[in-house]
């Protein structure tokens, strides 16, 4: 099925659709869009900037929704919102209302993905999370299938029961093909839960474990192609934070 429809009574043949079009999927002809055989990303670039609402996405549900654009967000504020979020490793008992869940889900979907592959997938361990846990505290006390550096790693630190989650209450595993999708969707959600109120910590250990405990692997039973990117593991803060962290000099160049 042709993945975009074009109303012909609607069409005025601006071509605007098909300037922003990333392939050649459309043209124009007899004074109106015409959309080609192939090619077609489904990025719905045609659909969002047709001035008269004359494109649809056959394969989506086209409920219009009005932009709202980044300009309405002050770019200061958005800036010292950044610079102060910080890891957050010390949770309170208090459990991530499903709205919420909703939204940072939600977040990560509307994230950009390369060719549109739209090919991440959003884990919540939920009742697994103990069992993950407790697989990833063995992995790293006995340290025997780890690699030597991973083990000189984790040798330095003190594998509590909880070092892994720290109590949080919600953990979202995010996989794809692509580590750049996964993790630009992971920033999505992860500026999202903050702005619900909620901190997270990215648990690059668990990520490890993935890889190394094929009890976890089952356990986690993720698509096939699959790579866990980051493990987001994210509650109601039982800390607060004063003051912004300074960072290293930028390093950038032009050529
Ligand atoms: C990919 C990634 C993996 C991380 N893994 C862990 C982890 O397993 N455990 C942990 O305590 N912190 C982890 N962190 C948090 C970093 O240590 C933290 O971002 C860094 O120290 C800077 O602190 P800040 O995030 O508060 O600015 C991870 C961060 C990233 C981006």
């Amino acid at each position: 099925m042709n993945p975009i429809a074009v109303n012909k009574e609607k069409c005025i043949g601006c071509g605007l659709c098909v300037k922003d079009c990333p392939s050649t999927y459309l043209h124009i002809e007899d004074g109106v869009a015409q959309t080609s055989t192939g090619g077609c990303l489904e990025c719905g670039h045609c659909y969002a900037i047709c001035p008269q609402g004359a494109i649809t996405m056959t394969n989506y549900d086209c409920t219009e929704e009005a932009v709202v654009p980044m300009t309405e967000i002050s770019a200061d504020t958005l800036l010292a919102a950044m610079k102060s979020r910080r890891t957050v490793r010390q949770f309170t008992d208090q459990a991530v209302e499903p709205e919420k869940v909703e939204k940072i889900l939600e977040a990560g979907r509307y994230s950009p993905t390369g060719g549109n592959s739209q090919n991440v997938m959003y884990t919540i361990l939920g009742s697994k999370q103990a069992e993950a846990e407790e697989i990833c505290v063995e992995l790293f006390r006995k340290g025997t299938s780890l690699p030597s550096h991973f083990k000189a790693f984790s040798e330095r630190f003190n594998i509590t029961d909880d070092f892994f989650f720290k109590g949080a209450p919600l953990v979202i595993l995010v996989s794809s093909r692509s580590s750049v999708d996964a993790g630009l969707a992971s920033s999505y959600m992860e500026l999202m839960a903050e702005s619900l109120g909620l901190g997270v910590l990215y648990s690059g250990f668990f990520v490890m474990c993935t890889r190394f405990s094929r009890k976890l692997h089952k356990l986690i039973n993720l698509p096939k192609g699959h790579k866990a990117v980051t493990c987001m593991v994210i509650g109601y803060p039982a800390v607060k934070y004063h003051r912004i962290v300074p960072r290293k000099p930028l390093q950038s160049k032009t050529l």
